[in-house]
């Protein structure tokens, strides 16, 4: 949705948003009436102030002034346009709330994702839904065309998010392969991308035996889809590669039914690669970007992998299956090695590839390796300027033997249960990186899902890495 820039409140108006930082209530609001709605401008609170014959003014807390940042910023408008869903116009009247540090640029682009993200509504089967009444968004403010670009790039940005979650949202049993990859070519030829699909008879031609391997207990025909932005003189090629598995039910390795419960979100890094680039013309990055997306779901048909089974991987490794459930490394393997082909600046991976990183980080910061210091950095700082939490795990050496087959050259499991499940997988996936080509793996199975309804998330998808990627596109610099 469009957000346009106005220096007045419009007429019509039904909810004004405001901010506050704790101590010091926002200009021309009653302090006594937010007191006595137990809004003191706490981070995460909301205080709803009606009026008789005007708009409901919805004020956010941002907590103490001296913590405010963009993110805060993002979190706050979101909760709070959350609120003001049920109106027709809503307008923000927050100009000014991140100080004279920021630009007008940013602050607004941080406003307008967070109004967008806070609308974000899963609807496609609720037949009585608490309805998004929305049909105009106002930024009041001050500035010129930077400004409204800025608005402008926000809301697309968002939308890239809100397509990820969509494709998350959408049960395993419709969001199949096929129709993840038609929805890949659509947004193709929407954004002016170069796509090319790979079916079963193109991946058995080049190789793909992990692709393959995890698709064979499957109805569902696999897809690896290409998409590619160049812009005129590229700067730099970048690769993202995504893990697609529509549904992991874990093969034979057979998951819990409680632990499958939520594997319709095993394509989250596939829907953050496709979010991405979605939205990358939002961005305007320099360099070109080339994404990969590796699309099967895990299935236990008549004729599925067997633990023991042998894979060939496109780079020619060959790989003992010893666990199903470890599927992500298998497809993730294939698709590494042919974005390496291709020869790359650098890659980035994104995955729900382990319930270690749950563990380790919980669901509000993803796991972040590679192989090489500079470009780990610059996928950290990235997720750091787009409000999304990352922190480093080392790729251990000393855990590399764990990885080693009998009669293969790789095993998918370490020998060592239980321990370093997050490093292990990022070892194994280092494994398919081409030399010297700078890699970083983000490890999302924590953060890519949502159980409450939470600052700029609902529950279900949240379209975790959309905002990363986009960043570490639009400020793309070789990795030295
Ligand atoms: N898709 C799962 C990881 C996952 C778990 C994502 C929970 C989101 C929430 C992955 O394919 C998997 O099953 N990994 C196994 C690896 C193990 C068998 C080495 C795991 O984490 O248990
Ligand atoms: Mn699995
Ligand atoms: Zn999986």
């Amino acid at each position: 949705m469009e957000i346009e820039l106005r220096a007045e409140v419009p007429e019509g108006t039904g909810a004004v948003i405001r901010v506050g930082v704790e101590g010091s209530p926002p200009d021309g609001i009653d302090a006594a009436s937010l007191a006595s709605l137990g809004f003191t401008g706490k981070a995460g609170q909301l205080a709803s102030l009606p009026h008789r014959d005007g708009p409901v003014t919805i004020v956010a807390g941002l907590g103490s002034r001296a913590q405010v940042d963009a993110a805060t910023v993002r979190r706050s408008v979101a909760a709070a346009s959350r609120v003001a869903r049920g109106h027709r116009l809503v307008v923000t009247d927050v100009q000014g709330a991140l100080g004279d540090e920021v630009s007008a640029a940013a602050e607004a682009q941080a406003v307008a994702e967070g109004l967008v993200l806070g609308l974000y509504r899963f609807h496609a089967y609720k037949s009585a839904d608490d309805p998004v009444r929305v049909e105009r968004l106002v930024f009041q403010g001050k500035g010129g065309a930077r400004v409204q670009a800025a608005l402008d790039a926000g809301a697309r940005i968002a939308d890239g998010v809100g397509l990820a979650r969509d494709l998350v949202n959408e049960p395993g049993g419709s969001l199949t392969p096929s129709a993840m990859a038609e929805i890949a070519v659509e947004v193709a030829e929407r954004e002016n991308l170069r796509v090319t699909v790979w079916g079963p008879d193109e991946l058995a031609d080049a190789g793909m035996g992990g692709i393959l391997g995890v698709n064979r207990g499957s109805d569902q025909e696999p897809r690896l889809v290409e998409l590619v932005f160049e812009p005129e003189r590229p700067r730099g090629r970048l690769a993202l590669v995504g893990k697609g598995i529509t549904f992991d039910s874990g093969g034979l390795s057979l998951k819990t039914g409680e632990g499958m419960m939520a594997m319709k979100n095993d394509m989250a890094g596939a829907a953050a690669v496709l979010g991405a680039m979605s939205s990358l013309a939002a961005v305007k990055p320099r360099c070109a970007v080339h994404a990969y997306l590796p699309l099967t779901d895990n299935m236990t048909g008549g004729d599925a992998t067997r633990p023991g089974d042998i894979l060939r991987i496109h780079d020619g490794t060959t790989v003992e299956v010893l666990n199903t459930d470890a599927e992500g490394r298998l497809v993730l393997a294939d698709a590494l090695s042919l974005a390496s082909e291709a020869g790359p600046d650098a890659i980035v991976d994104i995955a729900t590839l382990t319930g270690a990183v749950e563990v380790a980080l919980g669901n509000r910061i993803a796991g972040l390796m590679g192989n090489h210091d500079g470009w780990v950095a610059a996928v950290g700082e990235a997720a750091e300027r787009a409000g999304e939490r990352v922190w480093p795990l080392p790729l251990a050496e000393e855990y590399r033997p764990w990885l080693e087959s009998q009669v293969a050259d790789l095993r998918n499991i370490p020998t060592v249960p239980r321990k370093a499940g997050t490093i292990t997988a990022g070892l194994f996936l280092r494994e398919f990186v081409g030399d010297g080509i700078p890699w970083s793996h983000l490890d999302i199975a924590g953060t890519s899902w949502s159980t409450e309804s939470k600052g700029l998330d609902v529950p279900g998808g949240t379209g975790w890495g959309v905002r990363t990627l986009l960043e570490l596109a639009r400020g793309f610099r070789r990795p030295r």
